[in-house]
């Protein structure tokens, strides 16, 4: 099947000699198309970093990456953002909406900032797409009212819809339930089970939270930079 991300001995390390920390350590990791593949593991072992590498945001790391089959090595910085851009979303713990924007221009924001001419070429037929997504997410309705004036369940509910603005492949999320409390993280979790059900959303989810794997379809942890065994499928669950 499709290899969405193949990252091999995936490396990074923060500062020098006595001060340096592997952040990543070697991590090896395939996701398939359709998967939706949770990363668990501690604060500080390296979640967000690994999330940025594998969403091309940051190239300053060791060994080797190919999203979508393709090596990014030799790609410029331009067209690895236009790949980013195009067919990769990103949902966020803090959710990063713009203050000073609506709903609706919040979600449309990829395509408004977008340097991909068919994105903005595209941008008026964006509004039907914006009131779909908008209903999707229990917001129709809501495409005036201001950030200030959401929850953060439903802001974090406007930057799921807006990753999903240009019909991405592959979600990537780093803690998305993390600034949430229990019960409005369970609604994103099952938002995030419903985009990956009904669209067979490509997801790679990491978090320290295990209700995020409860909906995944993979469940792997990390541990000092490394992805490791762990101990019995029970566990993958987290239930028992
Ligand atoms: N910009 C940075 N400079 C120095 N160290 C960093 C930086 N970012 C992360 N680290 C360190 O790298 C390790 C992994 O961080 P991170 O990927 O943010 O972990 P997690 O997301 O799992 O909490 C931690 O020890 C952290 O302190
Ligand atoms: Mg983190």
């Amino acid at each position: 099947m499709e290899l969405v991300i193949e990252g091999k001995g995936l490396a990074k390390r923060y500062g020098e000699g006595p001060g340096m920390r592997a952040a990543l350590d070697g991590v090896d990791i395939e996701v398939k198309r359709g998967e939706f593949v949770a990363v668990l593991g501690p604060s500080g072992c390296g979640k967000s970093t690994l999330l940025g590498v594998l969403g091309g945001l940051d190239r300053s790391f060791g060994g080797k990456l190919w999203l979508f089959g393709e090596d990014i090595d030799p790609l410029s910085d331009a067209a690895l953002a236009a790949l980013r851009g195009r067919r990769i979303g990103f949902v966020f713990q803090a959710f990063h909406l713009l203050g000073h924007l609506s709903t609706r221009d919040n979600i449309l924001a990829p395509a408004l900032f977008s340097r991909d001419h068919q994105a903005v070429a595209d941008r008026r037929a964006l509004g039907d797409r914006v009131d779909h997504l908008l209903h999707e997410i229990g917001l129709g309705g809501r495409g005036d009212d201001m950030p200030a004036t959401m929850s953060g369940g439903e802001r974090q509910r406007v930057a799921i819809a807006r990753a999903m603005l240009l019909e991405p492949e592959l979600l990537l999320c780093d803690e998305p339930t993390g600034n949430l409390d229990a019960e409005t993280g369970q609604q994103i979790v099952e938002l995030f089970h419903r985009l990956h059900r009904d669209q067979n959303m490509t997801v790679v989810a990491v978090t320290h939270e295990l209700r995020v794997a409860e909906v995944a379809t993979r469940t792997l942890h990390m541990r000092g930079g490394a992805l490791v065994d762990e101990d019995g499928p029970r566990s993958v669950r987290g239930v028992e």
